[in-house]
């Protein structure tokens, strides 16, 4: 097993921690105390090539390996996880399930502006009765022969408002449950689309998340993706490669917690010493940083399967699992080891721990992942 990432995975990464700390860093305390939408900074992404990372170059992509996706997502989470999930559900779920699943014509089409970043995409699969329970979708998709009839409502929608593509999942037939439900690719000028109430969010504040209504829309059917009946599939399928970047992002975050808490106890006096020669506070940075590093080779794992064409649902979900804890546990620790300091604002661990949680909620909670992954060890 080789362990070793390649000059270009380093180069990669490096890029990333350059971008965090010069573009994201500035600011990020403000956007998320006013839930501003990272605008500039999500257009360098663009420019920089991280919003279509894994996308092939025919189609204006980068080309990359999911292993560099995963670095990136890391680094840039460290800093600013609401550009991260920005950029995770652009890359994984939207680019990633057009080049997969679409047709050549959607892929032309669509790809080359949502991996430039010149728009930005969104996927909308949870509504107010269908989280979890993802094949109890509402939306209706009825077919009027050239066109499909959209109406419902989706919930928690990451890019919400500033989406242009979004992928959303309805069902066109209720009979033959899952294997009813319809993906399309909609544009958010279609007569009938509506953006939203804005969610007041605990953490990753900077990234919009809205609910959206959608009226008597008229979808072309040349926008419905794959085989009629096949929405469901593709959203599961997408998903799975959506949740190797939530991990990632949890992974950052963890190690973001993790970099700011080492750096403060090598700072911090007490009782006349720095306080990591305090065995108290040596010891968490030693759980830290074994959990951290268990969590990276999930998620590298993960990621090199897909990489080699395998099968990765359940080391995606295993990563995603395992890593939203350790984002958990290490961001409640690193504000612990900060005392006073990690519950003020300027100090940044508190964001980090507000942030955390969401990875134990989106793209399934951590109960679902454990569905996933029982059922592939009792398959
Ligand atoms: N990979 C591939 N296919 C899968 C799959 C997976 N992980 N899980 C299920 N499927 C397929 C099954 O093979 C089956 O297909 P066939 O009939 O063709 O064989 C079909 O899906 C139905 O499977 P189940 O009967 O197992 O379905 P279920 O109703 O029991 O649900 C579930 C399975 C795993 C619980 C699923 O509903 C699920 O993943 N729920 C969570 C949804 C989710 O992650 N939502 C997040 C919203 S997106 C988001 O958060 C983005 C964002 O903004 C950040």
């Amino acid at each position: 097993m080789n362990f070793t990432l390649t000059e270009e995975h380093l180069a990669v990464q490096q890029a990333a921690r350059e971008f965090a700390k010069t573009e994201l860093l500035p600011g990020v305390i403000e956007r998320d105390e006013h839930q501003k939408f990272p605008t500039e900074q999500v257009k360098k992404m663009g420019e920089l090539g991280f919003l279509g990372m894994m996308v092939s170059p025919e189609y204006g992509g980068g080309g990359m390996d999911t292993i560099s996706y995963v670095l990136a997502i890391e680094e840039l989470s460290k800093v600013d996880a609401s550009a991260s999930v920005i950029m995770s559900v652009n890359n994984s779920l939207v680019c990633a399930g057009i080049e997969k699943y679409g047709n050549e014509e959607q892929k032309r089409k669509y790809l080359p502006r949502l991996a430039s970043g010149e728009i930005i995409g969104a996927f909308c699969l949870s509504e107010p009765e269908a989280g979890s329970d993802a094949t109890s979708q509402h939306t209706t998709a009825v077919d009027m022969g050239d066109h499909y009839l959209i109406n419902g409502t989706k919930n928690w929608i990451t890019n919400g408002s500033t989406a242009s593509v979004y992928l959303v999942i309805a069902q066109t037939n209720i009979e033959l449950k899952h294997k009813g439900i319809n993906a399309f690719i909609v544009e958010r000028d279609t007569p009938g689309f509506t953006v939203g109430l804005k969610e007041n969010k605990l953490g990753i504040r900077g990234s919009d998340t809205h609910s959206l209504m959608f009226t008597d829309m008229k979808v072309p059917k040349e926008n419905r993706i794959g085989p009629d009946g096949f929405g469901f599939n593709f959203a599961m399928s997408v998903l799975n490669g959506g949740r190797i970047g939530i991990a990632a992002q949890a992974l950052g975050i963890a190690s973001g917690a993790y970099e700011l808490a080492l750096n403060y106890s090598k700072e911090r006096k007490a009782f006349g010493k720095p306080i990591h020669q305090h065995q108290a506070i040596a010891f968490k940075l030693a759980d830290m940083a074994t959990n951290i590093d268990a969590a990276r080779l999930l998620c590298l794992r993960a990621a090199s399967l897909k990489d080699a064409g395998q099968d990765f649902a359940r080391a995606g979900a295993m990563a995603k699992l395992f890593s939203s804890q350790v984002a958990m546990d290490t961001t409640v620790e690193a504000v612990q080891v900060h005392g006073g300091y990690g519950f003020v604002k300027e100090f940044h661990v508190e964001r980090l721990m507000r942030d955390a949680k969401i990875t134990q909620i989106y793209e399934g909670t951590s109960e679902i992942q454990k569905v996933v992954i029982s059922r592939d060890l009792l398959r």
